[in-house]
């Protein structure tokens, strides 16, 4: 493990230690500062804390808040729900691997720029199929704002890039 993973863990630990936080505090921590939970960070804190790894995982696996893989930097979130599937949202979906040719199997992409999350109902099916990118909602999606979505992401990543 690096020098400064361990580092920041310890610090973690030591915050952990005296607030007397719970569990779901740790791993809060532990995400908000790399991003995930990285396994070889959760088997350090269970060792320093002497708590099984296991309780981590439970809990980790338990939150849909706790992701165990990096993500990637847009996020993308699909409703799946029935009455966006009804509306289409399996050619929204289609167009979506399309452009950003997901390695099959994975929900990240392999430059790590985009992952996407299927999700059950988003709660707006009056707008269906519904998609987020990155928090911005869009109802009544189409293959094409799909494309179009995707392509102003690229743009302002690009824009942030060269500032
Ligand atoms: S089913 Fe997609 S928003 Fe309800």
């Amino acid at each position: 493990m690096e020098k400064a993973m361990i580092e920041e863990l310890e610090r973690i630990h030591q915050q952990y230690d005296e607030s007397g936080d719970n569990i779901i505090s740790a791993l809060q921590h532990i995400q908000e500062v790399f991003g995930y939970l990285p396994e070889e960070a959760v088997y350090w804190f269970s060792k320093r804390t002497n708590i099984p790894a296991s309780k981590f995982f439970g809990v980790s696996t338990f939150y849909a808040q706790f992701f165990l893989k990096p993500r990637g930097k847009n996020i993308i979130t699909s409703c799946c729900g029935t009455v966006c599937h009804v509306k289409g949202a399996h050619r929204n979906l289609f167009q979506l691997n399309q452009e950003l040719d997901f390695p099959k199997g994975e929900d990240t992409t392999k430059d790590g720029l985009f992952t996407l999350e299927k999700v059950a109902c988003l709660g707006a099916c009056s707008i269906a199929p519904v998609m987020v990118v990155n928090k911005k909602v869009y109802g009544r999606m189409t293959p094409e704002k799909v494309t179009q979505a995707i392509k102003s992401v690229l743009k302002a990543d690009k824009e942030q890039d060269s500032e």
